[in-house]
């Protein structure tokens, strides 16, 4: 179930292989950061502007491409056949567990059984729509590089996950992708083991962890360890992201290794600890090493994260209002630029939705509401300082269908099994203020956006 979520969870999407990375040496001066452009390629509405359920639900099942699960020994061979099934969250919460112990999950935390992929999607179609469908491109890519000479990807940067992973040359079925070629990388080394990442569908793709260097705009780490995928499932294909790049905590680790910022800033390669990102319609950013001021006015309002231990990008105290009411406080947040939209446990989902005039149940399975299109909330957050507020527009999914009155809201209810009074706040909200991620002061920053 709480695939649901992921489903929503569409992360960030994709650019293509083009777009530069870009040092900006006007800014470098002040803060020696690295831009790295980003953009994104699609959303949860069709080109009509309807909700695309389909795509919708089959990301949130199909965030099982984050489940690497290493395969180091036989014991963990029993593991793998135990987990076949995962999605990103509770894949986080069993790598949790199995790194640092059960203590280490989040008060109220719990591993959830797997979602699969609802029946009738499973079947083959759902109205016209086939079910190897093509363009997962919910996602906000931008380039980076791996090996010397230099190998090129496409990566979808993930705050909620903390494992780098791109397709191997000796893959027959990753072809439609960049390829990680080892043999012609002088700085390539194997690692032992394998991993496997497995799908709420059922279908399997599994690698080899490497180490390499690996360079995202002009920030270079040497011995890397990532993975690199030798049978990918054919629904991954069409993906328009190569792999994904994990922006998360070391605790979250399927690979069991120092995700890049952090092995970046353990060899003096980042100007700082800190990255952050601007994502709107465009001009969408990801900045490494420090800030762009160029992007946001004021100071930066920190909040500690609360979980530094658990792997999360998560802080506390937050409220929530909606259309001026306060439905909401003191509650967790994990900031997650791999997912699309808000997705609140779900009482307090039902409570927002109560305080919305016209709100009607869409999918109850999915935890989707849906409002009057012309009557979509403001709906706004606040840690105790400044309140960053989400435009109607931006909280708008799209309509319920062709010719709809409808629309569905930017926020679903699920138990994603992270504790009960946890939200997950993706790009929906990430949009609302310029995002700031510090290592150095463990804490999540947000600032006016220009
Ligand atoms: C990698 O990308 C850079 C920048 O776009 C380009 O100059 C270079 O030719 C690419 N390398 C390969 C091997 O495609
Ligand atoms: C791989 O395993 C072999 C044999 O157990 C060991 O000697 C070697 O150090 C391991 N390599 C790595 C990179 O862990
Ligand atoms: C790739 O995985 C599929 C199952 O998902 C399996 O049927 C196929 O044999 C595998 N191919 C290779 C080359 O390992
Ligand atoms: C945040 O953490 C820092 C230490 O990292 C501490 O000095 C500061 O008091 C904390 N702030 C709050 C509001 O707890």
């Amino acid at each position: 179930m709480f695939c649901k979520t992921t489903l929503l969870t569409v992360a960030l999407a994709l650019l293509s292989s083009a777009t530069p990375i870009i040092r900006d040496d006007k800014l470098s001066s002040v803060t020696n950061g690295i831009h790295v452009p980003l953009q994104k390629r699609g959303s949860l509405k069709n080109a009509d502007g309807v909700f695309d359920y389909e795509r919708a639900v089959r990301h949130l099942v199909r965030q099982k491409k984050y489940c690497l699960i290493l395969i180091l020994s036989k014991l963990a061979m029993i593991l793998t056949t135990s987990l076949n099934l995962c999605s990103k969250f509770r894949q986080n919460l069993i790598n949790l567990q199995k790194n640092l112990g059960a203590d280490a999950l989040p008060l109220g935390a719990s591993i959830k059984a797997l979602t699969t992929l609802p029946t009738h999607l499973l079947s083959g179609k759902r109205g016209a729509v086939p079910l190897t469908d093509q363009s997962f491109d919910l996602e906000w890519t931008g380039p980076i590089t791996i090996g010397n000479p230099p190998q090129n990807f496409t990566l979808d940067f993930d705050t909620g996950s903390s494992d780098l992973w791109v397709p191997a040359a000796s893959c027959a079925s990753c072809a439609s992708h960049a390829l990680y070629d080892p043999s012609t990388s002088s700085s390539s080394g194997k690692q032992n083991g394998t991993f496997s990442i497995q799908y709420g569908d059922g279908s399997t793709t599994s690698g080899l962890p490497y180490t390499d260097t690996v360079t995202v705009g002009g920030i270079t780490v040497t011995n890397q360890v990532f993975a690199a995928v030798t049978n990918e499932s054919s629904q991954f294909t069409s993906d328009p992201a190569d792999g994904v790049f994990g922006l998360g905590f070391p605790a979250l680790s399927h690979l069991r290794s120092q995700p890049f910022m952090f092995a970046a800033m353990a060899q003096g390669a980042a100007p700082s600890g800190e990255f952050a990102f601007k994502l709107d319609q465009s001009g969408s950013e990801l900045f490494i090493g420090g800030t762009n001021p160029a992007l946001y006015t004021g100071d930066i309002e920190f909040h500690n994260i609360t979980s530094k231990l658990s792997g999360f990008w998560q802080i506390g105290g937050g409220s929530v209002s909606v259309g001026g009411n306060a439905v909401a406080s003191d509650f967790e947040a994990v900031i997650d630029s791999g997912s699309t939209i808000i997705t609140a446990p779900p009482a307090a989902a039902k409570a927002f939705w109560d305080a919305v005039d016209g709100a009607q149940v869409f999918d109850a399975d999915q935890g989707l509401w849906a409002v009057p299109c012309a009557a979509v909330p403001e709906v706004a957050f606040s840690w105790g300082g400044k309140t960053w507020t989400i435009s109607a527009d931006d909280f708008n999914a799209g309509l319920t269908d062709v010719g709809s009155t409808l629309c569905i809201g930017g926020l679903a209810g699920a138990d994603l099994g992270l504790g009960e009074d946890t939200w997950l706040l993706g790009d929906t909200f990430m949009k609302s203020a310029y995002t700031v991620f510090s290592l150095d002061k463990s804490a999540v920053g947000f600032a006016q956006l220009v």
